[in-house]
């Protein structure tokens, strides 16, 4: 009797064993759907063709279609080992000499706010971190919650703002009737939008649309932000890839500091100093006096101490010996041309041989939009023949990467397209 008792006890404390053991912690946790570059991706390294285009890639590549370092990045990375620094923890806003430069690259030399000292500046992982800490620091002490993105924008504007409390919604920006700026619903958005609401701008080379605003229209812009009181948070991803130019680039941002708005500005050195991996990028607030910047660097360190103490240093370094050696930044500011001018030069000969092919269509907006990106205008399913009978890849919003574009590839990728919209 006791014997049987005993052996039914231990049966029911295997069995529970084992329902523990089958019944995982994060047995309720939902597959999520995957990232759609990565996706393209995938498929991009599956195609057995050794012709294959990746135009969903958002980095850049040289004409050979290889990741590039800069000249100039190798020579400063040097400078930076010959040094033999220590690895000893930056502060929790970086590293100074970085961050200063920094800033300076984006408001210019001769900026009353920088020289009244009353910019407050952190460093931040790439632009991603810069957006984030922002969107934390709006979601905190910002009186409005709403933060207006234009419709489309980057992919992960949306998910930064919402993961740190912001409501995204949208103002019109890109007319697809007529794959330009839609600059009248623009601007009449914003007027209806409720005073004091927040207003994401990207600074130069849109992404997704490659279309940007001319400079008449940033006055414009900056006129209806004002008198609406709007918030202008200005995401600078790509200054000096539009134009090839770092101040042409910087021209919203430092005209709309002129015009007394106080802008919140995010810049990434992923792209323009192809710094991806190492992370390197700023966050900064335009503030009414020293005394208010104070104040404010204070919450943005306690803002960032909880999320990651304090930002890499070796990238930092990296950049700010370019940015404070003239040789160095002369070097830069070349390569950064160069790296414009290839992608400029691709467009037309994207543009030249669909004409030379007879395609009826007009295909002016390849050369007229600006940066890495371009909207072709190709549908979903245009997109997916390309895919499937050209080993072409892009993302099915028919945005192409220019930097996939290479002299080699360039004929076949119009013939491709010009099959696909016969
Ligand atoms: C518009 C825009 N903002 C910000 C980023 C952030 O890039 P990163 O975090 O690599 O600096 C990107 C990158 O593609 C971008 O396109």
């Amino acid at each position: 009797m006791l014997r049987t008792r005993l052996v039914n006890a231990m049966r029911t404390s295997q069995v529970a064993r084992i329902s523990i053991r089958l019944q995982s912690t994060w047995a309720n946790v939902q597959m999520g759907p995957p990232d759609a570059i990565l996706g393209i991706t995938e498929s991009f390294k599956k195609d057995p063709f050794e012709q294959k285009i990746n135009l969903g890639v958002g980095a850049y590549r040289d004409d050979a279609g290889k990741p590039y370092v800069l000249n100039s990045v190798r020579e400063a990375e040097k400078v930076v080992l010959a040094k033999n620094l220590d690895k000893e923890y930056a502060g929790i806003t970086g590293v100074p000499d970085f961050t200063g430069a920094a800033a300076e690259l984006a408001y210019g030399p001769g900026s009353s706010p920088l020289l009244e000292k009353r910019v407050a500046v952190t460093q931040t992982i790439s632009g991603t971190g810069a957006l984030r800490i922002g969107a934390e620091f709006l979601a905190k002490f910002y009186k409005s919650k709403s933060i207006l993105l234009p419709s489309p924008s980057w992919a992960n504007h949306a998910a930064v703002f919402r993961t740190a409390g912001m409501q995204p919604e949208q103002y019109k920006y890109y007319d697809k009737e007529n794959i330009s700026l839609d600059f009248e619903g623009m601007l009449a958005d914003l007027e209806s939008a409720p005073a004091g609401s927040v207003v994401l701008l990207h600074a130069c080379a849109h992404n997704p649309t490659g279309v940007d605003p001319t400079q008449e229209q940033w006055r414009k812009i900056s006129e209806v932000v004002k008198r609406k009181g709007h918030f202008p948070f200005f995401d600078m991803a790509y200054q000096g890839f539009a134009s090839g130019d770092c101040d042409k680039d910087a021209y919203a941002v430092r005209y709309f500091v002129e015009q007394g708005h106080q802008i919140a500005l995010c810049q990434s050195f992923a792209k323009n100093m192809g710094l991806y991996g190492e992370r390197v990028g700023l966050f900064s607030l335009v503030c009414a006096s020293a005394e208010e910047r104070a104040r404010v660097d204070s919450q943005l360190k306690i803002l960032i101490r909880p999320m990651y103490s304090n930002p890499p240093i070796h990238g930092a370094r990296i950049a700010s010996t370019i940015l404070n050696t003239p040789e160095l930044k002369e070097k830069w500011l070349g390569e950064v041309k160069s790296m414009a001018d290839r992608m400029i030069s691709m467009r037309h000969l994207l543009k030249q041989h669909l004409e030379e092919l007879g395609s009826k269509h007009d295909w002016s907006h390849v050369t007229s939009q600006i940066g890495m990106f371009c909207y072709t205008g190709l549908s979903g399913e245009q997109v997916d023949r390309l895919a499937k009978e050209f080993s072409v890849y892009g993302t099915r919003d028919g945005r192409i990467s220019i930097s996939g574009i290479t002299s080699h590839n360039v004929k076949r990728l119009a013939e491709a397209i010009h099959e696909v919209t016969k």
